[in-house]
This record gives C-alpha cells, structure tokens and sequence, in this order.
C-alpha cells in the first residue's frame, strides 16, 4: 500500500488516522502547519483536533503558526473549539478574526518572510509537531510538499515530532516545482544565491529526520480553492492608471517593455492588473511574487509570463482542475519557494522588484494601513506587503477611493494605524487617479494625493484640512485634534461624510 506515493518502504507501517493524530497535542503545545494562502494545508489533522476538543469538553490550547491564511473550515473550527491561544502569522478568516478583536486569540501580526528567522533562533519558544501536506515522500524520506512551500522546511526542522498529510487529491506531478532552501543562521550568512527569478538554489524536497515522523495520515480533499473577485469599473480604472505608469516608465527610459519583476497581492485589483497585462503590449514578464493565481497561468497560456517564482499556488474553483490537470505543463515556468526567500528583503531589493499591494487606508501624506479598520480592529494581517513594500524597486499601493458605498474615505487625514510609512511608499492609486510621489517632500505629496487620488466628495474637506494643518506649521503638518476626527465621526455616525453645514 501507498508504494507510488511512501516510496521510502521504511516510512510505509507509520500511516495512522487523523484521530490518532489528533491524539499527540496536548494543552500548551506550539503547532506548525503548512498552508499558505489557503494552499496545501494541513486538512485532516487541524479538523480531528478540534473534534477531539469538543468530545472531551474542554479545549486543547494550542499555539499555531502556519504559512499564511488556511482554509477557512480549518481556522473556523479551532476558533469554534476554542483550541487557538495564540496565533501568528496571518490569518483572514471572519470568525477567528472576530476572536482576535475580542481578545481571545492571541495575535502576532508579522513580516512573513520573518517568521522563520525568530523560529530558529529561538525567539518564539519550542515547536511541538509540525503538520505538513505532501504529495509524496521520498526514497530518502524528504516530503514533497503541495501546492505551497510557506513556513514548513523550518517547522519540519525545528520541531520535535513531525506529522505527514498524504494528500492524495493533490497532484502527484507537483513533485519538481519545489525549491527548498534553508540560509544559514546568523551573523555568519552568505549571501542567498539567487540573481534570476528562476534560480533554482536548494532541494525538490523539505528534509526531514526520519526519527521525527510521528505519523503519516492519508487524506485526499482538494485545496480550499478561492474565487476570484471579477473585474470592475474602478478595478479596471485603477489597473488602467497603473498600466498607463509603466508606459510613463518605459517612456522616461526607466523600464523595458519587460518592465522589472512583478509582485502582486491577491484580490480584485491585483486580478484586474494582472488581466490588464494579458492586454497590453508588455512580454517576458516575470513575477517575484508569494501568491500565483489563476492570472499567473493565464498570463503564462498567452505567452506574456516567462517564468513566476512564488510560495504557494491558489486557484479559483473555475480554473483549479484545469490548472491542476496541466501542472507538469508549468514545471519549467514556475518554482514554489519558501516564504522567506520568496519575500527575502534582499532578494527584493536585489531583483528590482515592482511590489504592487492594497491598502485599506492612505493618508494625506502617503502612509498606509493596510491592516486595521478604524486604527483598531484587525483585518487580516500584514502579510508579506511590508517585506515588499520596504524593499520593492517600485512600491506601489492601490486602494479605492471610498468604501462602504462611499461613507469612508480610504484618503484620510492621518491613518489611523500605519503598516508602511510614507518613506516605503512611491505610488499611490486609486480609480481616481494616481499619484507618482517619488522626489516629492511631504508638503508636496498631500496636495497630489488629494488632487490625483481622493474621491470628489472629499476632495475640498481634505484640502481644506491640509490648509487649517500648513497654518500651524511643520514638516509634515497636522492638526492633532482634528487628525483623526474623521474616523471618530465614522464611528459615531456611521459615515465620515461632513454635515453640510460644517463644510465651509
Ligand atoms: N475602512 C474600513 N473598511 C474598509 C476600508 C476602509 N478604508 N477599505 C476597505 N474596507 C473593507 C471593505 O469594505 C471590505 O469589507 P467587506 O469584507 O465587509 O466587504 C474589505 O475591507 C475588503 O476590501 P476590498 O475593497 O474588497 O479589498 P480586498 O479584498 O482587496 O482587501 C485588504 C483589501 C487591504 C483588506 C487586503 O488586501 C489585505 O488584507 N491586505 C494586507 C495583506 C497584503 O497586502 N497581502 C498581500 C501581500 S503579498
């Protein structure tokens, strides 16, 4: 049994049930799981845990750390549970999300190419078990992972006991796409030898002590596969301002018509830029990205995209089989890395990446939130943006100009929390426009920023803000009591839009 996938014999009588599993945690454990992005995560196991917890009635407690967001059954059920105590570095899910603003889920917020690095010098404390999906096992015992690589070399590594889901729904020609690549530990690091997107550095596999492997658990359940926003007219607006930029790039001398290496966050704009590329006349674009989507293949099909270098592959339920079916096709098109080098800031920087991601807010000045609603409740995380944006050749935000049908302004007078400072950000985008804010100091950056990218409506409250702030002086002028009262009147009246009456 199991011969085609378990191809070392001496891993073969290990194969034990979820329930069995599940049987290893115990209260106070630190868990990692492989996932990322809701890709090639561990399916069975997190699911038997919380059931376990609910047959016992009262909750194992476990410390997770994951890649990124994971299904969405899996964080719902722990949540559910009551099994999460803490939880880092990202999540997206709403129930468990609710959690964390309530205060019952501990959450650490972090750099996702950092993760691993305070994991392996000890930072974070002991792992307990690492559950990681593979699609096989080799001769030599190293586990092929799935459609992502994320965190899980290091938590293969670094903890005691290791737990395999053998995901026989997963493609078994994944196997190849890897590159496995571990730095090694500070201070005494050489430099990561990648100098190309395509740069294979490491292993098709994670490496692993065969001592460590508690259990190999057969699954076979397909990725929680997300679907794709579809384009719309602001999407398309804010895609055509940024495909207009890179024109402006080619023209000024900057960029060839391959522009430099993309990466690009996942939801509705990213999907509109990226099929905005399909369109237009730029060809051997390469992405250096962490999420490949479906857009990616799409861009790869037509011929547009020599080669995409990333951390997971999350597909939409329309294109996933197809996608899936024809993976073997993209084996030389495409790598799957772990999320520290495919979001190393070194690597960012050396490879002139152009870093595309969205905000939740903007202010005057050009510092965004990319994570909390009204400056205190968590949204999803932070995610890989700041490990790009701090980094990228070209950092560039896109958000629309309102949310809310139109009761927040995304352009604000002082965010009310600030994932990327004004130092990290040169463009701005909205589908009112954009503004291109290299060069400029902050006296000047306001005046773009709401003449380029706020929405009419609030154009004249923002300008006129500005005015009451330049009054009062400074480098970066602000009036402190009013700074953030847009927000406070959000959150009173249900809309940051001025009474008639204040407006002069
Ligand atoms: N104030 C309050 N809520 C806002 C808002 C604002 N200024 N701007 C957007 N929102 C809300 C929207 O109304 C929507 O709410 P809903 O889910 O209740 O409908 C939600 O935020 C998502 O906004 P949407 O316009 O659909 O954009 P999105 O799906 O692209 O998500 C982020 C935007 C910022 C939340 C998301 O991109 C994110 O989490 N980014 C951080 C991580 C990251 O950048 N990852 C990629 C890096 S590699």
């Amino acid at each position: 049994m199991y011969e085609d996938r378990i191809r070392n014999a001496s891993l073969r009588d290990r194969v034990i049930s979820a329930d069995e599993a599940a049987a290893f945690f115990q209260d106070g454990m630190t868990v990692g799981m492989s996932g990322f992005t809701r890709a090639g995560d561990a399916k069975e196991v997190p699911l038997a845990l919380a059931e376990r917890s609910k047959r016992l009635g009262r909750p194992i407690r476990i410390n997770l750390w994951t890649g990124a967001s994971v299904a969405e059954e899996v964080d719902r059920a722990l949540t559910e549970a009551g099994c999460l105590a803490r939880r880092l570095p990202y999540q997206s899910e709403k129930l468990l999300r609710d959690a964390i603003n309530r205060g019952e889920v501990m959450y650490l917020d972090q750099h996702l190419s950092l993760t691993v690095e305070m994991i392996r010098d000890g930072q974070l404390g002991n792992l307990d078990i690492a559950v990681i999906e593979a699609v096989a096992i080799t001769e030599d015992g190293g586990i092929i992972p799935s459609t992502s690589v994320g965190n899980s070399p290091t938590f293969v590594k670094m903890a005691d006991k290791v737990i395999i889901e053998l995901n026989y729904g997963q493609p078994a020609a994944l196997e190849g796409m890897h590159d496995v690549y571990i730095p090694i530990d500070r201070p005494n690091r050489e430099p990561i030898p990648i100098l190309e997107v395509g740069d294979r550095i490491g292993t098709p596999y994670i490496p692993v002590d065969m001592d460590k492997v508690a259990g190999i658990v057969i699954t076979n359940k397909l990725d929680h596969f997300s679907p794709v926003s579809p384009v719309d007219e602001e999407t398309e607006a804010i895609a055509g301002h940024l495909l207009d930029f890179f024109e402006h790039e080619i023209r000024a001398g900057r960029m060839t018509d391959s522009l430099h290496p993309l990466q690009s966050g996942i939801g509705s704009v990213a999907n509109a830029v990226l099929s905005g590329l399909k369109k237009s006349r730029f060809e051997n674009l390469e992405m250096y990205s962490e999420v490949l989507q479906d857009s990616v293949f799409e861009l790869i099909d037509s011929g547009k995209l020599r080669y995409a270098s990333g951390c997971s592959i999350t597909l939409s339920p329309a294109r996933a089989k197809d996608v899936l079916d024809r993976i073997a096709d993209y084996r030389d098109k495409i790598v799957l890395r772990p999320q520290e080098i495919s979001n190393h800031p070194g690597l960012v920087r050396r490879l002139g990446i152009i870093a595309m991601n969205t905000a939740i807010e903007a202010d005057i000045y050009g510092n965004v939130n990319s994570t909390h609603v009204m400056g205190t409740k968590m949204m999803n995380g932070i995610g890989g943006s700041g490990d790009f944006a701090r980094n990228a050749y070209i950092t560039i935000f896109v958000t629309k100009s309102t949310a809310k049908n139109g009761a927040i302004s995304s352009i604000v007078p002082m965010a009310s929390h600030v994932d990327h400072t004004e130092h990290d950000v040169d463009i701005l985008v909205t589908e009112q426009g954009l503004a291109d804010l290299r060069g400029l100091a902050p006296r000047e950056r306001a005046q773009v920023i709401i003449r380029n990218c706020a929405h009419p409506y609030y154009r004249d409250a923002l300008m006129d803000y500005y005015r009451d702030a330049l009054k009062l002086g400074g480098h970066t002028p602000h009036v402190l009591d009013q700074a953030l009262s847009w927000h406070s009147r959000f959150m009173k009246e249900g809309s940051m839009r001025i009474p008639v009456v204040e407006h002069r």
